[in-house]
């Protein structure tokens, strides 16, 4: 089942408002080193920078068949080796990843969605030790020019503990270059 409040706008006016490549920067480091698993790639906005910074594979899962399609054409257009687009609903089937073989997950603008702990539940279970997830969504705020619905949107306090209750800690919580409207949060895996 797709995710309430979880279609896109068309591809220009979503990538206008935020630095897609400043934001993975920000929340991956200098680099990840072993495979990584993003809930919801939509047009691959996040797939792309990902993958250029990774030494494994981005597995980019979506239940939108447009947006895996947009995803694919992307990471061949970037000549992207180390890209699988799979159309998969990670709410009823969860992300198909082995327990404990990925490096780092995305979930980008998605933990609004009915069930946000058992998303982070799947995501623990195929982390590493210590491997890590970044966490963005759009700030609190009725002036956003986008976004879930104020009353369904998780503020980032409430996204910590929910992340906490899945066996996370917070490692970096900050704002997002070129990114008036979203928040960034690193939580690692116990
Ligand atoms: C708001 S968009 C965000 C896309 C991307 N993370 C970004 O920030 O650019 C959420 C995406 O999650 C996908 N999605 C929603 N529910 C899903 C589900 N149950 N399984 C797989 N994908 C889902 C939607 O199709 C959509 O592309």
């Amino acid at each position: 089942m797709q995710g309430r409040e979880s279609t896109m706008p068309p591809i220009d006016l979503w990538e206008s408002y935020f630095d897609a490549t400043g934001i993975i920067a920000a929340l991956a480091g200098p680099g990840v080193h072993g495979d990584v698993v993003e809930f919801g790639c939509g047009y691959g906005t996040f797939t792309i920078p990902m993958a250029r910074r990774t030494s494994g594979t981005v597995y980019a899962l979506d239940i939108d068949p447009l947006m895996v399609s947009a995803t694919t054409g992307r990471a061949e257009h970037a000549a992207l080796r180390n890209v699988v687009v799979e159309r998969r609903d990670f709410v009823a089937r969860g992300s198909g990843r082995a327990t404990g073989s990925v490096e780092f997950a995305l979930l980008f603008n998605i933990l609004h969605i009915e069930e946000p702990v058992a998303l982070l539940n799947e995501v623990h279970r195929v982390l590493v030790p210590s491997g890590r997830l970044g966490i963005t969504h759009w700030i609190h705020d009725a002036r956003t020019p986008r976004g879930p619905s104020l009353e369904i949107r998780p503020r980032a306090a409430q996204c910590r503990a929910w992340a906490e209750e899945a066996g996370f800690e917070v490692a970096w919580h900050g704002d997002l270059p070129g990114s008036p409207w979203h928040w960034g949060m690193v939580v690692e895996r116990h």
